[in-house]
């Protein structure tokens, strides 16, 4: 069934090879920035924490949604997710430490919160 339904976008004229490598990294960006998301929103505790962790969960979930949908497409065009967790993470282009800084300021834009001192310690 995906060759049928490749060679269908191939006479599209669509570069195949091409949508899917996007449509992997895309998909690689959603699961990470879910990850990160539900992290964050651990750890927004106290009443400043409290304020955005809606944001942050309906960000989350969003993220998770967007994977899901991105998936069947990726396998309906025959391609596939890489089979190393570390190099599909690394295809999002969402270094650790730089996602929870944005991550941070996205949810508390006037960062009136301190940063945490355990984010400090993450590579990136
Ligand atoms: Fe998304």
């Amino acid at each position: 069934m995906a060759k049928v339904t490749r060679q269908m976008a191939e006479k599209t004229g669509v570069n195949v090879d091409e949508l899917v490598e996007l449509l992997v990294k895309n998909a690689a960006a959603e699961l990470t920035t879910f990850y990160y998301y539900t992290i964050l929103r651990v750890n927004l505790i106290g009443l400043q924490g409290e304020g955005v962790k809606e944001i942050a969960e309906t960000a989350r979930i969003e993220d998770r949604n967007h994977f899901e949908a991105l998936v069947p497409r990726i396998y309906e065009l025959d391609g596939k997710l890489p089979q190393d967790m570390k190099a599909f993470h690394d295809l999002s282009a969402c270094p650790l430490k730089r996602m929870y800084q944005t991550l941070w300021r996205s949810v508390l834009p006037h960062r009136t919160a301190a940063w945490p001192a355990r984010w400090t310690e993450t590579r990136g």
